[in-house]
């Protein structure tokens, strides 16, 4: 038997690098949201250090790097709720100055998306 589950996760990476670039208030400024059908987690290391902050996007697989408070609500806005996936696949700096990054979702490099700190 398949399960498929609509629900997507919403990784905010906390370990240290990503902490310096403010990755608390990312994960403060999703957990503020109420977004019917997404589970917020906080997350080790996603293996994208010094891109951050780090945001993974599961099952979908889309990157957002360097993360703003300011940013989150045109992250769900857009991803989570109007299905428009802008994320990034290799956690790459070039983006946009709103602070949400663009680009694939292929997976790209993905990194430690397993919770564990490195
Ligand atoms: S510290 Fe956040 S991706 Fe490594």
């Amino acid at each position: 038997m398949t399960i498929i589950s609509n629900h997507k996760c919403v990784r905010i990476c906390q370990n240290r690098t990503c902490r310096k670039q403010g990755a608390v208030d990312v994960l403060a400024a999703f957990e503020a949201l109420s977004i019917p059908g997404v589970k917020i987690m906080a997350s080790g290391c996603l293996g994208h250090c010094g891109n951050g902050p780090m945001v993974l996007v599961l099952p979908d697989t889309v990157w957002y790097s360097g993360v703003l408070p300011s940013s989150v609500t045109l992250i769900v806005a857009r991803h989570l709720l109007d299905g428009r996936k802008e994320g990034r696949g290799d956690g790459g700096k070039e983006g946009r100055s709103d602070g949400v990054m663009e680009g694939r979702s292929d997976g790209g490099k993905e990194g430690r998306s397993d919770g564990v700190k490195e």
